[in-house]
């Protein structure tokens, strides 16, 4: 049978009445960004794409040059299409309406052009996420942040692009979580991980193990059990393995379960976690929910909650389903 590629996948979702013509043309556009993405982290130091560029982003974080250079890509691409009201990314402190001289489209897109940006410089496995929201209709001409502060369960569609040894797709439009992999001489995405299933038990998690001393008491205790292995009250050894990059961690996980933390701590009191709900924690947690796994805050779920900021924080416990139940009766007591 002749292999499934990203463009024929979309064609029969929206023959199937799943996806609009509008949704489709969106899809393709970003996946083309993310394939110029691609090219410029694999050209590496040949490209002259390392190191930092010089600026802050309204995180208060240093920008790397390929934060820079994918965040204009990705807002290149989107631009003209028509398919588009505004954008929302990590790197800007607003939303970006699409300029005047192009036709506004129903959609809204927010994403984090490069995540796992400590890695880039080292040749670690970095990535693109992003979240697709409808616009509300009568602010189609003139949209703001606020438009976009709809909680993720309200999400149209969701990816993520990984640039690692093989450069992937993986995609929902809440009809399952479907990875594609980048045939590079042929400039195709091809549909290689046909809905995607996250194991429901796990014996691995990821978490940042530097950051224990700043946890809550509930985190501390989930953590020490996993850590007393078979001897210990979970009955059973657990592996770690934590690679800095969401991106890779949830690809990771829906490969093969898992669970990722970055749990709420107390270095700065004013962020409640490292990671950004809009644009990292709601397109994960729609994915890993496609798959059959969860994705809490420890004490609710992510794609429940009700936005109050474009850059607001949150802490995420995401993958396996009956871990991250685990790791919420600890925070239930
Ligand atoms: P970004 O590079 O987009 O700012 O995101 C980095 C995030 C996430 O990808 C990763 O899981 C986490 O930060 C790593 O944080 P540590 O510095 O605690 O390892
Ligand atoms: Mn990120
Ligand atoms: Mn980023």
């Amino acid at each position: 049978m002749q292999p499934v590629t990203l463009t024929r996948y979309l064609v029969e979702e929206q023959r199937a009445g799943r996806i609009s013509a509008e949704l489709r043309q969106l899809i393709s556009v970003v996946v083309r960004a993310c394939t110029s993405i691609s090219v410029a982290v694999s050209k590496g130091a040949l490209g002259g794409v390392l190191g930092e560029a010089g600026t802050g982003n309204v995180q208060g974080e240093a920008q790397k040059k390929l934060d820079v250079i994918s965040n204009d890509i990705l807002l290149e691409a989107n631009a003209w299409g028509g398919h588009l009201a505004a954008c929302a990314s990590e790197e800007m402190d607003h939303a970006m309406p699409v300029p005047d001289e192009y036709p506004h489209g129903e959609f809204l897109l927010l994403f984090d052009p490069l995540d796992g940006s400590s890695n880039i410089d080292v040749n670690v496995s970095v990535g693109t996420i992003f979240s697709v929201l409808r616009c509300p209709k009568d602010h189609v001409e003139a949209p703001t942040d606020a438009d976009f502060l709809q909680p993720g369960r309200d999400q149209v569609a969701a990816g993520y692009c990984i640039y690692g040894p093989q450069t992937m797709l993986v995609l929902t439009t809440g009809h399952g979580t479907h990875g594609f992999t980048l045939d590079r001489e042929q400039g195709l995405f091809v549909l290689t991980h046909p809905r995607m299933q996250v194991p429901a038990q796990t014996a691995e998690f990821a978490v940042n193990m530097s950051n224990q001393r700043h946890w809550e008491p509930q985190m501390q205790a989930y953590v020490a059990d996993l850590l007393a292995g078979r001897d210990g009250p979970r009955g059973k050894d657990f592996n770690m393995r934590w690679i800095a990059s969401m991106v890779a961690d949830v690809h990771r996980i829906l490969t093969r379960g898992g669970i990722f933390i970055y749990p709420r701590d107390t270095k700065d009191p004013t962020k409640a976690g490292k990671l950004r709900l809009m644009y990292e924690a709601n397109p994960m947690g729609l994915l890993i929910e496609q798959a059959g796994g969860l994705a809490s805050t420890g004490r609710a779920r992510i794609l429940d909650l009700p936005p109050e900021q474009l850059h607001q924080r949150v802490p995420v416990f995401i993958g396996s389903r009956e871990e991250v139940e685990a790791a919420e009766r600890y925070h239930a007591d």
